[in-house]
């Protein structure tokens, strides 16, 4: 007959035994642990939440694009033909790539 003891790490519940669990995991294991986690889960989501609501009613800072340069590639037509005419729009020096030279 078997007299193995069981003996669980410090404010965990009966489960696996002790020595079941790797030695790095033990400290891990213990609701004060889970109750930490959980909080600082629900603290970094919430502050997305909030960063997400205020960027969509304020807007994201803008980057100044004059004087930049900006190679558009098919920029004979299309969509790219549309690109250039906006960066040209907003101050940049635009170079055009394409193989249709009408375009
Ligand atoms: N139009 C759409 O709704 C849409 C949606 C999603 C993705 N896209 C993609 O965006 C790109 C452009 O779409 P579009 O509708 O403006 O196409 P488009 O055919 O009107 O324009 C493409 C331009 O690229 C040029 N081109 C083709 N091969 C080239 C090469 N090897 N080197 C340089 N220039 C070349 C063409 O001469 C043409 O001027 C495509 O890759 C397309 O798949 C388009």
């Amino acid at each position: 007959m078997s007299t193995e003891t069981q003996e669980y790490t410090n404010g965990m519940r009966p489960g696996p035994l002790t020595r079941e669990i790797p030695e790095c995991m033990r400290d891990k294991y213990t609701v004060v642990q889970t109750v930490f986690d959980v909080l600082a889960f629900l603290m970094v989501a919430i502050g997305y939440i909030i960063q997400a609501i205020y960027r969509t009613i304020v807007g994201y800072p803008k980057k100044d694009l004059k004087g930049s340069i900006a190679l558009v590639t098919g920029g004979g037509g299309g969509l790219g033909s549309l690109i250039a005419l906006r960066l040209a729009r907003l101050g940049c020096v635009v170079v055009l790539w394409d193989i249709n030279k009408q375009g």
